[in-house]
């Protein structure tokens, strides 16, 4: 008798789904990530119709996948589809990554963690104690909230084109920390240790109305955009002399190592990764 041994590795499913998703980098950042850990996992992108994204999830567990990540216009749908929810998920309002277990739908937003981790350990900012601007008032500001003060920043600011829209969200978060909401017009005067960017205006090329002097000396501006070029935000911060201006394409690659985490309990490296997306993008 002839001892059947099956070396083919048990590979997991996983997926990103949005709309659009073709230009997603998250495949390639996850097969970088399998590669580097040695784990057995396929990740594609899945392109859901818009109406068709609980369907689709559905599908995707059925047919046995393990985890998903979750992009525009579907996080609040993941949100809504989750049936347990981290606090970092439930204060986001919204849903990046799906975990598949025990016959249970489990929602998590590692966004926030993901910015959070680009600034202090890769761009080795300073959080505690900084006074921060946080530019716009939807999703994406929302997603990043929590996990900023509880970096226990003097004081985070939500700045918004409409002015509501911020009041509205600090008012949300008072219980969290220091933050307050306010218009641009209220800029006037003020300094910050950091500006963040997390309105959609670099994506139309625009730049929202920012007084001069607004970084502080020192001080350092982030775009949670990335893209060949610097954004309009990223010219106006080497125009006022700010020395550090970064884009977000290591938040994208840090929230990727959180959910990889989240579904493999391993940590990858996320310098090299960071490295090799720069070289693509350019
Ligand atoms: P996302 O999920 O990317 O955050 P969103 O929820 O539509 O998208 O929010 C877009 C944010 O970018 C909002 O804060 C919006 O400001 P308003 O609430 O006043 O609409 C902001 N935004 C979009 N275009 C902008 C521009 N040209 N200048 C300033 N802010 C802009």
């Amino acid at each position: 008798m002839t001892d059947i041994f099956d070396f083919s590795p048990n590979v997991d499913d996983y997926a990103v789904m949005g709309n659009p998703i073709g230009h997603s980098k998250s495949p390639a950042i996850h097969a970088q990530f399998a590669k580097q850990t040695g784990q057995a996992i396929n990740y594609t992108a899945i392109h859901v119709d818009l109406g068709g994204f609980e369907q689709a999830v559905g599908n995707f567990v059925a047919s046995g996948g393990k985890g998903l990540n979750i992009t525009v216009p579907f996080k609040q749908e993941a949100w809504a589809l989750a049936e347990e929810r981290s606090e970092r998920a439930e204060s986001a309002g919204a849903v990046n990554t799906l975990i598949f277990k025990d016959q249970k739908i489990i929602g998590d937003n590692t966004d926030g963690v993901g910015l959070v981790r680009d600034l202090g350990e890769n761009k080795k900012l300073q959080l505690k104690n900084a006074r921060i601007l946080l530019m716009g008032a939807g999703g994406a500001a929302r997603g990043v909230l929590l996990p900023l003060l509880n970096q226990q920043p003097a004081q985070l600011t939500i700045v918004n084109r409409t002015a509501e829209k911020a009041k509205d969200l600090a008012g949300l978060f008072a219980d969290k920390g220091s933050i307050v909401g306010c218009g641009y017009e209220a800029l006037a005067g003020q300094t910050y240790d950091l500006v963040i960017n997390a309105t959609a205006a670099s994506l139309q090329g625009q730049l929202p109305p920012l007084p001069d002097g607004l970084i502080a000396k020192g001080g350092a501006g982030y775009d949670m955009m990335y893209g060949s070029e610097p954004t309009p935000f990223m010219k106006w911060c080497a125009q006022q002399g700010v020395d550090d201006v970064f884009d977000g394409l290591g938040m994208l690659v840090e929230q990727a190592a959180e959910s990889f985490y989240l579904w493999r309990g391993v940590r990858p490296q996320t310098n090299d990764v960071i490295e090799t997306l720069r070289q693509e993008i350019k």
